[in-house]
């Protein structure tokens, strides 16, 4: 846009009229200081008779609320923001200072004389006006006046403030009378607009508010407003007001495009993180022009893109050296060819990379695994058209030499023999996480775990082929640095263990979780008891398949001490086991919880009072208990608890006791 006038008549016309306005700004500016709205309204009726004011008390910096309807201003193409009325005056509601309708009414009869005005001049007249008005404040006030002055002023780049000498004195003042806006840690001013508030006018306040203060430095929208969401429009005044950008998400904007990227990419060259979804409007053409503009891009999601493909993922690999994390998602024309460019780039900073829902074939995966030196995370989900030779190939390049975190997900791909060679290929792997893999056996898991000697980690989710012979042999082959076990929604489990087989021990296991997984029962229980005696967390929430007669052996076998204990959801125990996991690890006992176990009784609780003098948080909901268990609980004088939850109050409960003087939180439904 050139905004050059020629002619100095023009120029001196604008000189006097910058000076009117300036006057008026004044005005403004303490009409809103004093908040005294009636009269701010009548002096610009008298000072201005606008003829298209959409009036409104804004924020002094401008930022913060922008309430609107009537009139549209033109950028609003969508006419469903018009109400049509002809009073356009607005306030926020909890400043709503009841303007009487004698007010709108005089509003009115004003409107109707037509004389001149300083609306009558050009845009390109009051653009420049309005770059000479002095500090932040005053463009702020101006923007109050219409939607009209708003959006000439957000027209307004940075660069093209003539700035003052004293405006940095204000903008300090600025900052701290400002409310919504989040200076965040590292100093960058932070904005989200979710929902209804997710509109260009907004967009546009916040770029002229925060413009004097070098722009915001984080811009969330999550847009769902259906009327007026935000446009290329709003998402440009950002761009000129905000060259510090660094942060930029944009999730559900359909109306967004290229042309708006354009503008970002042309003023906000510092950009690190670029995050887009469900734009469908967005084109390769924008994202080049980002890739090519921002040199420090750092991390870039893309998800449910639709016009997105492989041009800009090789515009991003050949423009952003400083590439460390990617997530692209469920993006049809994203292919082989954009991936494999991404990385195979050659100085590659690439950290983290996540695929998701993507028609990505054994190629990619071949890719991944000869080049993915610097990979340290890996998470791949639903790819359909990746086989067990792509999975294979990725272990079996030695490639992913750093990669410490892998999780694999809904991949028909994930066979027992490609789970081999990712456990051979991967040397530095510490966590694996296998989720609806649903063709990997026992086998599998246990060359897999033989073959990866540095896991630390290992959760499965929903791999229904896997027994509980599988469990027990990846804990006996596992190197000595396993730490944790996840198992949850295993359906192939079943509790058939007819003889303890002749396994040696995990001495390295710290936390065993078995959650949800129906078939999971005693026999199983005293097999992984025996063969992990160090554990100090026990989560087996929802097994309600198993019995006292299961769980002692574990508890009689853990030499350690456990420190927590989850047994929610097991309907079967009774005070039995309580009392023995009381008697036996009441020295280190943090945390307990019994939530559902409804047939443990006060014989448990007075065994609890007895013997856990460092347990401090225990949850006792739905278990049959009564005043006088609570009434131990709350005499056992070395007793630490601090949150105790009875949530639905037992049936036998009459009184409530509160436990002992240091409770912290007592929970009661
Ligand atoms: C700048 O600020 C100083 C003191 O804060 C004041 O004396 C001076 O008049 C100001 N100058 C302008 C141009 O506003
Ligand atoms: C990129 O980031 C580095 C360090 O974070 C900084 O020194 C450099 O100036 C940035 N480059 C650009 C073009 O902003
Ligand atoms: C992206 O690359 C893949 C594989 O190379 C190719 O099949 C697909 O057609 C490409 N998509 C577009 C939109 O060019
Ligand atoms: C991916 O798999 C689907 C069906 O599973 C098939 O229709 C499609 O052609 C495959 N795409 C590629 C690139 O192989
Ligand atoms: C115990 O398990 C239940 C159900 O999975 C969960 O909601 C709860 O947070 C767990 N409690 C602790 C202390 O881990
Ligand atoms: C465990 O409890 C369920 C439901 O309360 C019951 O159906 C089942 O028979 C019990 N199992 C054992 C072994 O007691």
């Amino acid at each position: 846009m050139q905004y050059v006038l020629e002619d100095l008549n023009v120029s001196f016309i604008c000189f006097v009229v910058f000076l009117v306005i300036n006057l008026i700004i004044f005005a403004l500016a303490r009409g809103v200081y004093t908040r005294n709205q009636p009269c701010l309204l009548s002096s610009i009726i008298l000072m201005n008779k606008l003829t298209d004011v959409s009036f409104c008390l804004l924020g002094v910096t401008g930022d913060d609320e922008f309430y609107f309807g009537g009139s549209v201003y033109a950028m609003d193409s969508s006419p469903s923001c018009s109400i049509g009325s002809h009073l356009d005056a607005y306030c926020p509601p909890s400043k709503r200072a009841r303007i009487s309708s004698s007010y709108a009414f005089s509003f009115n009869i004003f409107e109707e004389e037509k004389t001149p005005s300083i609306e009558v001049l050009p845009d390109e007249c009051l653009f420049e006006i309005f770059r000479r008005l002095p500090g932040g404040e005053a463009r702020s006030a101006a923007a109050c006046v219409s939607k009209r002055w708003l959006m000439v002023l957000s027209s307004v780049r940075n660069s093209e403030i003539c700035k003052t000498k004293n405006e940095s004195l204000n903008d300090v003042d600025m900052t701290s009378s400002n409310e919504d806006l989040e200076l965040e840690s590292d100093g960058y001013l932070t904005r989200c607009l979710e929902g209804k508030k997710a509109t260009d006018v907004r967009l546009a306040a916040i770029a002229v508010g925060t413009a004097s203060r070098g722009g915001l430095g984080k811009l969330s929208v999550r847009g769902s407003n259906s009327m007026c969401g935000i446009t290329n429009l709003g998402l440009s005044a950002v761009a000129r007001g905000c060259p510090s950008l660094r942060v930029l998400s944009l999730w559900n904007a359909p109306s967004i495009g290229d042309e708006g990227l354009f503008e970002i990419a042309k003023e906000c060259h510092l950009l690190e993180k670029l995050d887009l979804c469900q734009c469908p409007s967005i084109s390769n053409k924008g994202l080049i022009a980002i890739a090519q503009n921002s040199p420090n891009l750092s991390a870039f999601t893309i998800e449910s893109c639709q016009n997105i493909g492989n041009e800009s993922l090789q515009a991003i690999s050949r423009c952003c050296p400083n590439l460390q994390s990617i997530t692209i998602r469920d993006c049809p024309l994203v292919g082989d060819q954009g991936v494999a460019s991404l990385l195979s780039s050659a100085p590659s900073a690439l950290k983290k990379v996540k695929l998701q829902a993507l028609s990505i074939t054994d190629f990619s995966l071949a890719v991944i695994g000869h080049y993915g030196k610097t990979l340290t995370s890996l998470i791949l989900s639903g790819l359909q058209n990746v086989s067990e030779k792509g999975f294979w190939v990725m272990g079996t390049a030695h490639g992913l030499e750093k990669l410490v975190s892998l999780t694999i997900s809904s991949c028909r791909g994930t066979t027992d023999a490609s789970l081999e060679a990712i456990g051979k290929g991967c040397h530095n792997l510490k966590q694996m996480c296998l989720r609806k893999c649903c063709f990997v056996s026992d086998s599998g898991l246990a060359a897999f775990a033989k073959a990866s000697g540095s896991l630390e980690s290992l959760q499965l989710e929903e791999c229904n082929r896997i027994t509980e012979l599988g469990i027990f042999s990846a804990l006996s082959n596992c190197g000595s640095k396993l730490k944790s076990l996840a198992l949850v929604k295993c359906m192939g489990i079943k509790d058939l263990v007819l003889e303890t087989p002749l396994l040696s021990p995990c001495e390295s296991l710290r936390s065993l979780s078995i959650r949800s997984c129906p078939g999971f029962g005693g026999a199983s229980l005293a097999v992984v008891g025996k063969l992990c005696p160090h554990l100090h967390h026990v989560d087996l929430s929802g097994l309600c398949g198993i019995t006292d007669a299961g769980l002692l052996p574990l508890v009689e076998s853990c030499e350690a001490g456990l420190v927590k204990v989850n047994l929610s959801g097991c309907l079967n125990l009774t005070d039995e086991v309580v009392s023995a996991v009381a008697r036996l690890h009441g020295g280190t006992l943090e945390v307990l919880n019994l939530d559902g176990c409804s047939k443990v009784t006060d014989a448990s609780l007075f065994a609890i009072a007895d013997n856990c003098f460092v347990l401090n948080d225990l949850d006792l909901s739905k278990c049959s208990i009564t005043d006088s268990g609570v009434a131990a609980l709350s005499r056992g004088e070395q007793l630490n608890l601090q949150i105790l939850s009875l949530l639905v109050a037992p049936r036998f409960l009459t009184r409530a006791y509160l436990p002992c003087e240091n409770s912290g939180k007592l929970w009661w439904d």
